[in-house]
């Protein structure tokens, strides 16, 4: 619960619009896909957190974008694309393999169970780590 919290603080935060004047459109592609993340992400968040009352079809549609978007990170960082206003480290392109296997770990929380808001804690549990295992690696 604790952990939850403190990561749905984190991804509310890092929701504002961070691509403003982004100029290079497959740079904003993927910052645009990473929004829609952190919107989810946001969703089931607060739900864990219980500042939203848990709503298991909410939850299922939440859960269903993220699994969506993390099938298509690896499409979107394929091309080497930058802007000076880019937060991904070139080590993405260095080390492409390891970068899809955190897009895969992404895409894998994300089938977990949300049917219940126990499970969902879970579930929110492990797309937090993969999210910022990623971020941690990869994200400036
Ligand atoms: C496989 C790696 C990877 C995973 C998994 C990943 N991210 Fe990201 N994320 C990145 C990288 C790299 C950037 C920086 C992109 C850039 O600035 O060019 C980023 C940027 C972002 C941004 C800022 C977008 C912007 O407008 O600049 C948000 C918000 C975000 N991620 C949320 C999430 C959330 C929430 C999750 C988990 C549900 C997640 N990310 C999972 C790699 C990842």
């Amino acid at each position: 619960m604790r952990r939850a919290a403190v990561l749905a603080a984190v991804f509310a935060a890092g929701a504002a619009m961070a691509h403003q004047g982004v100029t290079n459109p497959g740079v904003m592609a993927r910052m645009e896909g990473m929004s829609d993340l952190g919107a989810a992400t946001k969703v089931l968040g607060q739900m864990a957190k219980g500042q939203t009352a848990f709503d298991a079809a909410k939850a299922q549609a939440a859960r269903e974008v993220i699994r969506a978007e993390a099938a298509r990170v690896v499409e979107l960082f394929e091309a080497p694309e930058q802007d000076p206003k880019s937060e991904a480290l070139p080590a993405i392109w260095d080390q492409f393999t390891e970068f899809t296997l955190k897009a895969r770990a992404l895409e894998e929380a994300a089938g977990g169970d949300v049917a219940s808001l126990e499970a969902l804690r879970g579930t929110f549990g492990q797309i937090g780590a993969a999210c910022s295992g990623c971020h941690k690696a990869y994200r400036k």
